[in-house]
């Protein structure tokens, strides 16, 4: 059975949709930011900070060969950057969450904890760059998703069943 990939830009939502799923499936999930932040026992904002951007890149490159290799039958939900890593397509099946960027930026900004939100991620940290970054991704993201879901006035739980249902069908 073939994993399902959450692919999108920081704040889409990958990770509650990511956790929304198990509870509709019996599919387990996991985070490839997790995953970076546990192997290295410090959060993302400090490799950053420490190590700089190549080095978390080279990580999410390295658990993508091992996803590859080991991981079947899960969702992952992953890094807004994820989906640059050349084995993505071998992964599993790529679901883009997309959603236009003032849209994300808003809903972080209604969230209550929004400050600690925006200061985990080293690249949201200007929001000019961010939506930079965004214009630059969102061509690239299209490319190589297999569903794109629109995740704009829906919610957590309708995303996760639309996913679901869009994924049997392939
Ligand atoms: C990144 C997104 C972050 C995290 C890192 C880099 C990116 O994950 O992997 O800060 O390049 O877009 P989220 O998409 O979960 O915020």
């Amino acid at each position: 059975m073939k994993n399902i990939v959450l692919i999108g830009f920081m704040g889409v939502g990958k990770g509650s949709i990511a956790r929304a799923m198990v509870k509709h499936t019996s599919m387990m999930a996991l985070d490839t930011d997790d995953i970076i932040e546990s192997i290295e026992n410090r959060s993302i904002k400090a490799i950053f900070a420490t190590d700089g951007e190549e080095y978390f890149r080279n990580l999410e490159r390295k658990i993508a060969r091992w996803l590859k290799k080991k991981v079947t039958g899960t969702i992952i939900s992953t890094g807004g950057g994820f989906f640059k890593v050349p084995a993505l397509k071998k992964v599993g099946t790529i679901v883009l969450l997309n959603a236009p960027f003032d849209t994300i930026y808003e809903r972080i900004l209604a969230h209550t904890d929004s400050a600690k939100k925006l200061k985990k991620r080293p690249l949201f940290k200007d929001i000019d760059k961010a939506r930079e970054l965004y214009n630059e991704r969102l061509s690239q993201y299209l490319k190589v998703a297999d569903i794109v879901i629109d995740v704009s006035d829906k919610s957590v739980d309708a995303i996760a069943k639309e996913i679901i249902e869009k994924g049997k069908k392939r």
